[in-house]
């Protein structure tokens, strides 16, 4: 039996007209038929503490648990200082710990991200993909969508309207579905 492909799509800015938030908007209106781009806010995670990796902050643990139920990962990320923001490493460190119980442990993600530079989160990205041969995430290589200039993307009520990156986007969830299919028969 045929079974919806859950993506779990994270926001690595928590401004409240963040580009990346709206271009992961964007992305629930542009998965293939099939797919389902859900979110999850990352908003009230507390700073990790291996103290408390045992006994995780309550959002931690909803984090962990929306990773798991997720079929795939679709991250969206800003890039701060040609990196990915604290605010996400720190809720992807959270959830890789403790040592053997990663929530991204096996995952299928895609990458993408929007930046008001010209070069549209590509330094970031290359960090995330780095931290994805620890955990065990398996990324979709291509398309890289790497939305520059986003002020010129999106309309002043944060609705992507450039349509190239409406079709990279299409492709790119096109391309998650498909290695997540590839990688979870009963994911189909
Ligand atoms: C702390 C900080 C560092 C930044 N560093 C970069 C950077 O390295 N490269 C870049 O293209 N933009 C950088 N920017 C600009 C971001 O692209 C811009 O703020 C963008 O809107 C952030 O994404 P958001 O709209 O989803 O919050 C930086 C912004 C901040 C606040």
């Amino acid at each position: 039996m045929n079974k919806q492909t859950k993506i779990l799509g994270i926001s690595g800015s928590l401004r409240r007209e963040s580009y990346n938030s709206a271009a992961l908007r964007a992305a629930a209106g542009l998965a293939p038929e099939g797919a389902i781009v859900e979110t999850f806010e990352l908003d009230d995670i507390p700073a990790f503490n291996q103290d408390e990796e045992s006994n995780p902050p309550a959002k931690v643990t909803e984090l962990k648990r929306r990773v798991r139920e997720a079929d795939a990962i679709l991250f969206v990320t800003p890039e701060y200082n040609y990196s990915v923001p604290g605010v996400l490493k720190n809720a992807i460190d959270w959830a890789s710990r403790p040592y053997g119980d990663s929530a991204w442990n096996g995952k299928p993600a895609a990458i993408m991200g929007a930046s008001v530079g010209a070069l549209g989160t590509a330094r970031a990205q290359y960090h995330l993909r780095q931290m994805f041969v620890f955990l065990n995430v398996f990324a979709v290589n291509q398309p890289e969508v790497m939305i520059s200039n986003a002020a010129q993307r999106f309309d002043a009520e944060g609705n992507l309207t450039d349509e190239t990156t409406k079709d990279y986007i299409r492709q790119l969830l096109r391309s998650l579905v498909d290695l997540t299919q590839r990688m979870r028969p009963d994911a189909k």
